[in-house]
């Protein structure tokens, strides 16, 4: 039973306002924080200002407490995922899950779980994260790696790789608050240094494109080197770099309303090609897409959706129409490491949850301890 709600303002990796809610039970306290993005899916659960929907709260709280934890995300949708705004929303969300679980919340969503994802993580980055790149992120994942420690560590030798040659050549400007360098290098010139560093590892390559972030009236502007592209060239060009550069994995390759050049390219190329602006974790636009046979792939980021209950339900609509679910990070994020949990739980074969800083680092140690904590864990494959 819940005895009381305490909400509290938090920094996130962005330096942006978020929440920490803390929920007190009969069983104990359980703690959770809201993840959010900067390139967000017009489509996804609203945000309202974290000063006004903490100070709105006490109007709320008394629908909560004295009743079980079980009832929250019904809860929620009774007031109104709007009225509380997803931060709150979704952190009462995370909270109550894991007071249910007694914070196992991968054993609470598959008891026979023995799979664990392969970290997918974001080494170059650009787009609205900042930086000198029009495409958002620069990825890799481990393919040879027979633990999660050896997977997590694969990914950060190619990070401090990478990171090295772009310093020798002065062509490097730090991290964004992924903690993805910010590279001077073009595009191909990033996926050339990537594509050689990642194949010395034995990993593979990806994006995401994130490209709603700079389609404008029908056009793709590119800004390193500067073009502009038309969505046939756009598919063109995507289908090159998949070609050229063996990309195993693709996000948001056109804008977030694009079903049908998404399924055109879906079509054409033989990877995985994965929405996340196009979905935003909702289950009617995940229908959408299944119809049009956009995409093979989805991103899960909970806030995304705005409650748990919301999230599951998108994802077992994604496991029938056999999409790959793929967990995500946001990046504005905390230390909360639910997302390893989530992933772990619904048996994503990746999870999206970058390589430098301490809000990664907390999604890498609790990956290890489930590692730790399953009898013959394996590594899952895409
Ligand atoms: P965001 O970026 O958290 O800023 O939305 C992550 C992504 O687009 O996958
Ligand atoms: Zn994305």
């Amino acid at each position: 039973m819940i005895k009381d709600i305490r909400v509290r303002p938090i920094e996130n990796s962005c330096g942006k306002k978020t929440v920490r809610i803390k929920l007190v039970t009969e069983k104990g306290d359980f703690s959770a924080c809201a993840a959010a993005g900067t390139s967000e899916g017009s489509h996804e659960a609203k945000a309202i200002k974290i000063d006004s929907a903490i100070r709105y709260f006490p109007r709320y709280k008394p629908k909560f407490v004295g009743q079980s934890e079980k009832q929250i995300d019904h809860i929620i949708e009774e007031v109104g995922l709007d009225k509380l705004g997803v931060h709150i929303s979704i952190a009462l969300s995370i909270a109550a899950i894991r007071a249910v679980s007694n914070n196992d919340v991968y054993k609470f969503l598959n008891p026979k779980a023995k799979k664990l994802p392969l970290p997918l993580g974001n080494v170059v980055g650009g787009g609205s994260h900042k930086g000198y790149l029009t495409e958002q992120e620069f990825l890799v994942f481990p393919k040879k790696a027979k633990t999660m420690q050896e997977a997590i560590e694969t990914n950060q030798k190619i990070w401090e790789t990478v990171g090295k040659i772009l310093k020798s050549k002065k062509m490097v400007d730090g991290n964004n608050f992924e903690g993805a360098w910010m590279c001077k290098l073009d595009d191909i010139k990033t996926l050339d240094l990537l594509k050689e560093v990642a194949d010395q590892y034995g990993a593979g390559i990806g994006m995401d494109i994130a490209a709603s972030e700079y389609f404008k009236n029908g056009i793709y502007y590119y800004k390193n080197p500067e073009r502009r592209l038309s969505s046939d060239k756009q598919l063109d060009f995507v289908l090159g770099l998949i070609e050229a550069y063996n990309l195993e994995y693709v996000e948001d390759p056109f804008h977030e309303d694009d079903f049908q050049n998404f399924s055109r390219l879906t079509k054409k190329a033989k990877t995985l090609i994965v929405g996340d602006d196009l979905f935003v974790t909702q289950e009617e636009r995940l229908k959408q897409g299944i119809k049009k046979g956009a995409g093979n792939g989805i991103i899960i980021k909970p806030d995304q959706a705005g409650t748990i209950s919301r999230t599951l339900k998108t994802v077992k609509l994604a496991d029938k129409a056999k999409y790959k679910t793929i967990v995500s990070h946001r990046s504005g994020e905390t230390k909360d490491s639910f997302i390893s949990d989530l992933a772990v739980g619904i048996g994503s074969p990746l999870i999206k949850c970058g390589i430098f800083g301490r809000e990664r680092k907390s999604k890498h140690d609790r990956l290890k301890e489930i590692w730790k904590n399953i009898e013959y864990p394996k590594l899952n494959s895409i």
